[in-house]
Formats: structure tokens, sequence, C-alpha cells
């Protein structure tokens, strides 16, 4: 190592550990090392501690009731994937909630389901940070100072916004017919969410990139006027193979089509809508193609391989009808979801426990929150 011979003459002063930075492109390790030889040429180091800094994922949640198997397998299954390789962070966007939900028992309701369901879904408090955007104050401080550095004219063009205006207009409204300044700056409070736990990484699907790309102005735009880095960069996460989840109609599922398969349904209910799901009218004699076939591929969401194969050769030899396919596919989902739909209820029971999870999880993302406000406001001059 080229540092060697500089830390020898280092160590002939002073007798000390030296942190080491190690970084390949997924992590940086820091290394603790001890002299515990030397001559004036080339020292012998041992490393006495060290710890691996993964890069960091954030998720932010929208706060919706009633999760779907789209929902399980389109967002929460791959986002928890991301805790095996990232120091990984989950966000119930609760503040995000408030520019649409005015009820007060629906949001209080909503916010407590999505963040059971994702406790239920296999997020784990212990090895992730999970808490609620609302308590952390500094989310808000951030998002005020970020908004010095935003124009306007990056909001006017925001997707979501854009949309909404259209909508008005194609009414005959005036254009800004119930728009909220919430629904206005969405994008920079979500910046703010993002940068303020110093963010590598953000997934998200396609409709939501563009915010991401705004947060980057946004970071990029104070780093320039401070000539240093007080932020970070976030990068948005692209997500391979993420399943397409279709609905009971053939189309994607989604709450707004109304063609959702709930997570948490009692087991009666879960019957009851996979038998809804609509198919052709094919006899039960004929011969039927499985990859055409929607029940199918939810099939295969929730079976082996072998199950597969068995299934998919009852379709092809042709003598099973639609309601033999369905019988099997709630056999699989049914199989798949017992458990964490018992594991939801459990936690819907007891709704203190569920909170104290999240204020311990806000417990130890608020100190990293309050850091990148303190190195900010003291590069603005306010501190
Ligand atoms: N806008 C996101 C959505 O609609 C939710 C969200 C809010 C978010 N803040 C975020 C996602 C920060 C990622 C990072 O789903």
């Amino acid at each position: 190592m080229h540092c060697q011979k500089e830390t020898a003459s280092l160590v002939a002063e002073k007798k000390a550990d030296y942190l080491f930075n190690v970084k390949d492109n997924q992590s940086t390790m820091k290394m603790v090392c001890r002299i515990n030889a030397f001559s004036p040429l080339q020292c012998t180091m041992k490393p006495v501690h060290y710890f691996i800094m993964r890069k960091i994922s954030l998720t932010g949640i929208k706060p919706t009731g009633d999760l779907h198997i789209g929902n399980y397998f389109g967002a929460i299954k791959p986002a928890l994937e991301l805790a095996k390789e990232y120091d990984a962070r989950y966000f119930i966007a609760d503040y995000h909630g408030l520019n649409t939900m005015k009820d007060p028992a629906e949001l209080n309701s909503t916010i407590r389901q999505v963040a059971a369901g994702w406790l239920a879904s296999g997020l784990d408090p212990e090895k992730v940070i999970f808490y609620r955007q609302s308590s952390i104050p500094e989310v808000f401080e951030l998002t005020t100072m970020l908004m010095a550095f935003t124009a306007k004219g990056l909001m006017n063009r925001a997707h979501a916004y854009k949309a909404a205006i259209q909508e008005n207009a194609e009414k005959g409204n005036d254009t800004d017919s119930g728009i909220n300044m919430g629904l206005f700056t969405y994008p920079v409070l979500m910046a703010a969410d993002i940068i303020i736990f110093d963010s590598d990484v953000v997934p998200v699907g396609k409709d939501q990139v563009q915010h991401i790309e705004m947060a980057q102005d946004i970071a990029q735009a104070v780093n320039a006027n401070y000539k240093q880095q007080i932020l970070k960069v976030p990068q948005p996460g692209v997500q391979g193979n993420v399943a397409v989840v279709p609905g009971l109609d053939g189309r994607k599922m989604s709450k707004s089509y109304g063609n959702t398969i709930p997570l948490f349904a009692p087991e009666k209910e879960l019957r009851k809508t996979i038998m809804r799901i609509v198919t052709n009218s094919q006899s039960v004699e004929e011969p039927k193609d499985p990859d055409d076939s929607q029940i199918f591929i939810l099939y295969k969401l929730f079976a082996s391989a072998d199950e597969q194969a068995e299934l998919a050769g009852r379709y092809r030899a042709g003598g099973m009808g639609w309601g033999h396919a369905k019988e099997e596919l709630f056999r699989v989902v049914n199989r798949e979801l017992t458990p964490i739909r018992e594991n939801y209820q459990k936690i819907m029971a007891d709704i203190p426990a569920l909170d104290r999870i999240l204020a311990q999880g806000a417990e130890k993302a608020r100190p990293i929150a309050q850091a990148t406000v303190k190195r900010f406001r003291k590069a603005a001059g306010i501190d």
C-alpha cells in the first residue's frame, strides 16, 4: 500500500490508530489499523476493527389503504429485497398523504394499515430504518430551505401537476381548480425526503423518475451555489424484472380500476374475488394456452416450478374448465397469504405497539436528518 511509508513517518511521532476508507462500487469499508512494528521505510499494521458502510437506499411509501397483490409483487417485495444489498430506509410519507386525504379518521387508519402491511410482508425494523415522515421535523425545515433553490418553472413541468391542470382545462374549469400548494410543491417535499437521509439510490417506478430528477436538480443547485458537496445527489434505482400483475379484468391491477385482489382479505372473500376473474368463453373440453390466461400469470407468482408445469399441462390437455383453474389459483394464493394475513391482523390488533416500532425508527433516523440540516444551515450562513 502506498500509504504505508507515509504512515511510518507519522508513527514515529504519534502512536495511534489509523482509519482507512476502502472503496468499491457497492460499499465503503472503514478499517481501523494499529501500527505494531515499523522501520524507517516500512511499517506493519494490524486491522483492529472494521465496518462496512453500504450504499443507502430509500423507499417512500404513500399511505394507501387496502393493499393488494399488485402492490405486494410490484412494490413491497422488490423494495424489501433491497435490504440485502443496501443500508435500507423506508418511510411512510404521511404528509404527502395529507395533500389528498382530509378525513382525519381515514388518514390515521391508512397510515397504520400501510405500516402494518409492510411489517407483515417481512420488513424487519431491527435491520432497516422504518419511520414516519411526520416524525422527522427536519424534513420540513429542509423543504423550506430547498424551496429557495427550486425554480417555479421546474414545478410547472411536474407530470402530476400538469395532468391536474389539463384535466381542469378539459372540463372547462379554472385551471388551478382543486389544486393545493401541497400538490404543486410535492416534488420539493419529496426531494427533502430523499436528500435528508443522504440517499444514494431511490428505487421507484417509471412514474416517479421525474421526481428523482428534480431532486437531483435541486441538490445540484445547492452544491453549485456553495461550491461544495453539501447534499448528496441521489440516483433513481432501476428495478429489474418487477412483476406487472394483471387484475381481475386483465388490465394492470390497480385500485383505480377496481380490479384488485386484496392482500389481507379473509379467506372467504379472497376466494370469492378470485372466482370473479374474467375469462373467455372456451368450453371445458378445449385445450387452453396457459400464457394467454391471467389466471395462469397470477398462478406463476405463487406456485412452485413443478406446480406451474403441472397446471400448464392440464391447460394444454383440455378437459379443465376455468372454474378448476381458479380453484388451483386460490389454493396457492391462500397458502402464501395466510401467514401474512395473520401477521397483519396481529399487528393491527395492537396499534400502540405498532406506533412504538415507528417511533423507535424515527429515533434512529432523526440524528441523520439533523446532521444534513446542520451542514446546510452552516453553509447557508444561517448558523
Ligand atoms: N411519490 C411517491 C409515490 O407516489 C412516494 C414518495 C414520497 C417517495 N416521498 C418519496 C418515494 C421519497 C421515494 C422517495 O409513490
